[in-house]
């Protein structure tokens, strides 16, 4: 039995996680209380885990789902040896520039613009800049439930489609790696409207990797993800974690967006392992083509008239 303590770090989520040695299995009761905390708290701290074997980390991670071993992502990006781990790092690989030196720039949701957006993920900090290169979080939950009765009725039977070119930074990438993503992940629906499958609750499936909303035009769909990505993501929402060497930060991925962000030293290494969680919800492939614009519906209306 592990000493184990859960300190709220935050009121939208975040709370932190001691007493647990997570160079060992956890027994079944602390695994389910460290589960429990998870979904109460959508975002979980367990500090001091530096020395961490990727096996270890790996081992750790499973507690929460079934692993991606990242088959939407370049094999160039993964730990040597460890498809589970996808290294998120500013350090030159291979004497050449990293390719998630830049990774997580906007507001996402790990994996949507994939059939199966990640159910949750474990990121360990191996190295950081002595300031800055925090990662904030938004509840989705909270975004969805404080929306008028008429807005989420409104939102309720949409979809939009999820593109990895909008992941902010990927003009900055090797072109031939950047066209592997894309091959490996074409555009994709999913509702807009999520219910998580453990607590039942409803959030919103927005973030910056949307590009339209199904049956809008370009003009009502861009103003409407507007004002939800607005409202997602303001400050009563979000969670922001300032890392520490050996922090694992845990996530619930079916009901919150996050942004890493890039204010700090570049020149100082900031070097992260993250274990991804496979989701249950499965996306359809899009069908070609954007939103109408307003243009090509004055033309569909004066053809009829
Ligand atoms: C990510 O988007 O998963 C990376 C987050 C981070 O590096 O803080």
């Amino acid at each position: 039995m592990h000493d184990l303590q859960i300190t709220p770090l935050g009121y939208a989520m975040g709370a932190e996680v001691t007493g647990l040695d997570l160079t060992k299995p956890l027994d079944d009761l602390t695994r389910r209380r460290v589960y429990d905390a998870w979904l109460k708290h959508v975002v979980l701290v367990f500090p001091g885990n530096a020395h961490l074997t990727p096996e270890q980390h790996i081992a750790f991670s499973r507690n929460f789902g079934e692993l991606d071993t990242h088959e939407s992502q370049a094999p160039e990006t993964l730990l040597e040896g460890n498809r589970e781990i996808l290294v998120v790092s500013n350090k030159p690989r291979a004497g050449r520039p990293s390719q998630t030196r830049n990774t997580g720039r906007n507001w996402h949701t790990d994996l949507s613009y994939s059939l199966r957006p990640a159910k949750a993920a474990a990121l360990l900090c191996k190295e950081k800049p002595a300031v800055g290169g925090d990662t904030m979080w938004a509840n989705l939950t909270m975004a969805y439930e404080t929306l008028s009765p008429k807005m989420q009725a409104i939102i309720a039977d949409m979809e939009a489609v999820h593109d990895v070119t909008l992941v902010r930074g990927l003009n900055q990438r090797d072109p031939a790696l950047v066209a592997d993503m894309r091959r490996r992940n074409p555009p994709v629906v999913h509702p807009m409207v999520r219910v998580h499958p453990e607590t039942g609750r409803k959030s919103l499936l927005a973030g910056e990797r949307v590009s339209h909303i199904l049956g809008l035009t370009e003009d009502e769909s861009q103003a409407l993800l507007g004002f939800l990505n607005q409202h997602a993501t303001s400050p009563e929402f979000v969670f922001r974690h300032r890392w520490r060497v050996g922090d694992i930060v845990l996530w619930d991925n079916r009901c919150t967006c996050h942004v890493a962000l890039p204010d700090f030293d570049q020149t100082q290494p900031r070097h992260m392992l993250r274990c991804s969680m496979k989701g249950e919800a499965e996306g359809r492939l899009a069908e070609a083509g954007p939103a109408a614009t307003k243009e090509q519906m004055i033309q569909t209306v004066a053809s009829l008239s």
